[in-house]
């Protein structure tokens, strides 16, 4: 029997116009896993959820998802193995903070690890990637890749294949996550709005705005990046009439400092791009245009995080 215990923390996705092309991993929130391989077995996984949003997981169809990603590592690398997790559920589901995302890339990575496996990160978040199918519809990378790789993280996906790279980012965020009832497929839900097809226009507006917005995180111009966070004329555009008190927490935010403010992934959370003098202002102006606004919230502030670490 082996056994190792893991951490790996939530994430925003998309950053405005970085629609499933971007992610960063945030210390806000974490996932933690007791993981015990029995060597001699069938490839059967079993997961259990405990801790505060374990009654949640289910209702976003987020059990499924480290189960999922575990039998996909296992029917490909070690189908003799059995693996027992207990997942001690600390990143709320439902909330835009790539929840599912990390809990499949823990799972994948004390798998990794504990099996002595030396998988290449692309290998770790397709198969982590896996998982994401059962709560959003559609795989998609960018929190599982934020997950495993810590920091910020850019996925690129084509017909042959896929390709991630991550780096360490020393910002600073403000995560408001409102409690407010949301759908169990609401990510899949936020997807139907995007437009499928988009003019030529909006495509060089928002790769300007992407392109300011990796080039101001890069190189430490928080303006830079706040002001390419912030514009995004073919997502968040879609998307934040649909989500409560978006435009009363954008507008406080900003007013309050804040160098960029975006939807967190699909929503309803916000992410506002901040530094450490602006972010305690920030905080304040985003619970109150919340509470003005008649949603309670939940404002954390927030530091980039890093890969999964084992803790024992
Ligand atoms: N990129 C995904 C989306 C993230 O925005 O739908 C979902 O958390």
């Amino acid at each position: 029997m082996r056994i190792g215990k893991y951490r790996a923390y939530s994430s925003t996705a998309n950053l405005g116009p970085g629609f499933d092309v971007l992610g960063m991993a945030l210390q806000a929130f974490y996932d933690e896993a007791e993981v015990r391989v029995s060597m001699n077995g069938e490839g059967k996984v079993k997961v259990r959820y405990v801790g505060p949003y374990s009654n949640q997981v289910s209702s976003f169809a987020g059990d499924c998802v480290a189960k999922r990603a575990a039998l996909a590592l296992l029917r490909r690398y070690r189908s003799d193995v059995d693996v027992n997790i207990v997942i001690w559920k600390g990143v709320p589901p439902g909330k835009g903070l790539g929840s599912s995302g990390a809990s499949a890339a823990l799972v994948v990575h004390a798998l990794d690890d504990i099996l002595d496996l030396g998988l290449r990160d692309e290998e770790k978040v397709l198969l982590a990637g896996e998982g994401e199918v059962a709560s959003a519809g559609t795989p998609h990378y960018d929190n599982v890749a934020a997950s495993l790789l810590g920091g910020l993280a850019i996925v690129s996906k084509s017909k042959t294949g896929i390709k991630v790279w991550s780096t360490k980012i020393r910002v600073m965020f403000v995560i408001a996550v409102p409690d407010v009832h949301t759908h169990h497929s609401k990510t899949k839900l936020m997807r139907s709005l995007i437009p499928d097809e988009v003019p030529l226009n909006a495509h060089v507006e928002n790769s300007s705005y992407l392109a300011t917005l990796l080039a101001g995180l890069l190189t430490g111009d928080l303006k830079l990046a706040g002001y390419g966070m912030s514009n995004d004329v073919i997502v968040t555009k879609a998307r934040s009439p649909h989500v409560p008190c978006y435009a009363e927490a954008l507008e406080a935010a900003i007013k309050a400092g804040a160098y960029g403010f975006t939807l967190s992934g699909a929503g309803p959370s916000t992410v506002a791009l901040v530094d450490e003098c602006s972010a305690g202002t920030v905080a304040k102006a985003l619970e109150k245009a919340y509470s003005s606004c008649g949603v309670k919230a939940q404002v954390v502030i927030t530091q980039v995080a890093g890969r999964p670490e084992r803790l024992d």
